[in-house]
């Protein structure tokens, strides 16, 4: 096997098991779960998801770093990364994924769907209000490749859409806003926060008690709604729950969390208001997501720039 052209792959992943990545990865190349060693010369590429600190600084020919995911969060957690571009995830797979998880969400805040289970519990034959999308606005702070599929398929909903980024971003039907001037008004329009966000220095805690009170609070809801499937680290969970209690907020659907797995101890898993899943609203799959990291290998020997390279500075 390491007889095969094109350098050894380091695979990385902790906290799920390798095995498929394994296989669909060393049936094109040589494939390891260890550097032989220190300075081991014969690994080009690492495929890692939260590696070990310190570990891609021991491989002195490496010449990318590939995220299993479309976050990069967990590979700059390691202080001591080496100065090699690092590719993140962008798969058409991942984005319908996450797009599917969006609209559900919407549309369960929307069509009240915490009411009528609360409802068919009790055996209640009630009909509540139901306000047409066309007067809800569903804000989405991330307008990069998965808030803008989002967008797209919420607005062939109906919905009104607004989208808050860095920069000055721009997309027919969508209301946008950026920056730190643009975040209050982009809130004070918006019945259903969706949180799309990359986890950075900047973006740390940006869900907190004070940004949810930003949030439209007469809208035809009763109260705005989160939705949070960027990462458990953008939010407060405490200001949450605050916000759920004190009605600033009427209800959230958690997809992250400060702590995962989330401990069976944490109040969000019992809280009427709040629906959670184990951050599975977009599953990387590696029968997909594979074949793009082996494909931009080939094409970067070929001499072809990587694609979805990182901004290190931004840190996404
Ligand atoms: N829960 C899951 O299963 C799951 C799955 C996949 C991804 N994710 C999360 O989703 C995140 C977004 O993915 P993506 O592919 O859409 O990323 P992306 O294409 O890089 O887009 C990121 C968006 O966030 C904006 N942004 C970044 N920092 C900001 C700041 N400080 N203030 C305001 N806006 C800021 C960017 O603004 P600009 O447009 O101005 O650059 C961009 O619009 C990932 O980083 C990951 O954490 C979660």
């Amino acid at each position: 096997m390491n007889d095969r052209p094109g350098g050894r792959i380091l695979l990385s992943t902790t906290g799920f098991r390798p095995q498929l990545w394994y296989d669909l990865l060393s049936a094109e190349r040589p494939v390891v779960l260890e550097p032989d060693g220190d300075d081991d010369p014969t690994i080009e590429y690492a495929v890692v998801w939260k590696q070990p600190p310190g570990l891609l600084a021991r491989l002195p020919y490496l010449k990318a770093i590939f995220s299993i995911g479309a976050g990069v969060d967990h590979i700059f957690a390691d202080p001591d990364l080496p100065d090699v571009p690092i590719v993140r995830m962008v798969a058409d797979n991942l984005t319908q994924h996450m797009t599917e998880y969006v609209v559900w969400r919407v549309l369960d805040h929307h069509r009240q769907g915490a009411l009528y289970r609360s409802h068919q519990n009790r055996k209640l034959w009630r009909e509540p209000p139901q306000p047409p999308a066309e007067n809800v606005s569903v804000g989405i702070m991330g307008l990069g490749q998965l808030g803008r599929a989002a967008a797209k398929a919420l607005l062939s909903l109906g919905f009104q859409v607004n989208g808050w980024s860095r920069t000055e971003r721009r997309m027919d039907g969508v209301t946008t806003w950026h920056g730190e001037k643009g975040l209050t008004p982009f809130l004070n329009a918006t019945d259903i926060l969706v949180v799309l966000l990359p986890y950075t220095t900047a973006t740390e805690g940006i869900v907190n008690y004070d940004l949810l009170g930003k949030l439209r609070r007469d809208g035809e809801l009763g109260g705005p709604c989160l939705i949070n499937a960027g990462r458990g680290k953008l939010q407060r969970g405490d200001d949450i729950l605050r916000a759920l209690d004190d009605d600033i907020l009427k209800e959230a659907s958690l997809d992250v969390f400060e702590e995962e797995p989330l401990p069976p101890e944490s109040p969000f898993w019992t809280h009427p208001k709040v629906f959670v899943t184990p951050h599975a609203a977009a599953t990387s799959d590696p029968h997909h997501l594979v074949p793009l990291i082996l494909e931009q290998m080939t094409a970067f020997e070929r001499g072809e720039p990587l694609r979805n390279v990182v901004n290190r500075e931004e840190g996404y």
